[in-house]
């Protein structure tokens, strides 16, 4: 197969020879296939910078990592507690229940809408990721991803030896379902990442669109990413936020990854899920850890869905309605901030070379976000969280200094 990257534009106005569709030319253009070479992830965290300073955590704004910006309910902790210290001790000896056990996968199953049957627990859900990867991929295969999406991926899937096609859409803020059609008759690769709502931008992929790429190559397996869903949109039929979970359930090429680091405020617990047919599943059992999922995760993680009505529903609207008046905010200071609209985070756009400069500026308000220019040229990503007044005022101040023409 000619690689997007080497053919002349010229030679990229084919018909596939697997596809009697006509390629989309604007659509195949951008797709970049990765060089070889040792895959690179390497991501900063805030986190020793803040655990260093004297300052207490409501002094600091912790929004590089789009986390939960609040604690996780006390219930959740006390459940964590009262496992540590129940009987002395006695339980930290022994590994954890199995595959995530009973109770969460009874809590789980419910909170999705799904069977037991088609759920698999993770360590997080890059653990799932990871699964998915050495499970489906392999020297030979290909994943697509169109970027800029969820780095830490696109490493799992070169680890694999295999092949990576970053298809850039023509806007990465509106999701572009016949690009990417395009794109996937001209590459064929084996499996297709999609993040919905996606990391940095925001994009939504609709079930509908997935259901009908699925039905069209059927060869090839779609993962969607849904580690933002409860920041998803909402679906006009359902009245829930918008997903591929009950398409997973019925077509065995369409696969959901979700968390409990985001809207569950549980990211140092490390808990994530597969939602798959059980075929699907099956495939993927045997590079499966059973143990993998720790104890207090599983107990941290059931107490957190018994409090989803109580405790996250509120935090989560307040959270869509601290993202639009942030965006309100900026858009009134005449700051280039950009999102597709769904997620806790959205971009600013900042003037050439001067994203490090930028966070550097808000680290001194004690406010930290994340540089992704490296894989985003001139954007910096901010996480939204409840008070973003702050988060404003100072990237207003910064943005000032640094460029005229900006603010
Ligand atoms: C799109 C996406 N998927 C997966 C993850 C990893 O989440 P987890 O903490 O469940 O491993 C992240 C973390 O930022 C993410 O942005």
């Amino acid at each position: 197969m000619v690689s997007a990257q080497m053919a002349p534009r010229s030679q990229l106005a084919i018909v596939s020879a697997n596809d009697s569709d006509v390629v989309d030319l604007a659509a195949v253009r951008d797709a970049r296939r990765e060089p070889q070479g040792l895959p690179r992830y390497s991501p900063t965290t805030s986190l020793d910078k803040i655990l260093r300073s004297d300052l207490p955590p409501s002094a600091v704004q912790k929004l590089d990592w789009n986390e939960g910006t609040i604690a996780p309910p006390a219930s959740v902790s006390a459940a964590m507690v009262a496992h540590i210290q129940a009987n002395d001790g006695a339980f930290l000896k022994w590994y954890p229940q199995l595959s995530g056990g009973e109770a969460l996968q009874q809590e789980l199953a419910t909170y999705c809408g799904v069977g037991t049957e088609n759920l698999l627990i993770t360590n997080g859900s890059d653990d799932a990721l990871i699964l998915l990867c050495h499970g489906m991929l392999g020297a030979g295969k290909s994943a697509l991803a169109p970027t800029p999406t969820y780095e830490h991926f696109c490493v799992n899937v070169l680890g694999t030896g295999a092949g990576l096609v970053r298809f850039d859409l023509d806007d990465p803020f509106v999701a572009d379902p016949e690009a990417l059609a395009a794109g996937i008759a001209y590459h064929r690769p084996s499996m297709v990442y999609l993040v919905s709502p996606n990391n940095p931008t925001g994009i939504q992929w609709a079930a509908d669109e997935v259901r009908a790429l699925a039905v069209r190559f059927p060869d090839i397996t779609f993962v969607v990413d849904e580690a933002y869903h409860e920041f998803a949109g909402i679906d006009a039929r359902t009245g829930r936020p918008i997903t591929c979970a009950p398409l997973a359930m019925s077509m065995k090429n369409v696969v959901v990854t979700r968390t409990f680091s985001k809207a569950f405020c549980l990211a140092s617990v490390r808990c994530g899920y597969v939602i798959a047919h059980p075929a699907t599943l099956d495939e993927l059992r045997p590079f499966y850890n059973p143990k993998s999922v720790n104890q207090l995760a599983q107990v941290a993680a059931t107490a957190a869905l018994r409090e989803f009505a109580s405790y996250y529903q509120p935090y989560i609207e307040a959270t869509h309605e601290a993202r639009e008046a942030f965006v309100a905010d900026l858009e009134s200071r005449g700051i280039d901030v950009r999102t597709g609209g769904a997620g806790n985070f959205v971009c600013v756009r900042v003037p050439e070379g001067r994203t490090a400069e930028l966070c550097k500026r808000l680290e001194d308000d004690h406010i930290y976000v994340r540089d992704i220019s490296a894989r985003f040229h001139g954007y910096v990503r901010i996480t939204i969280g409840l008070e973003m007044e702050r988060v404003a005022e100072a990237l207003h101040r910064a943005l000032a200094t640094m460029s005229p023409a900006c603010c």
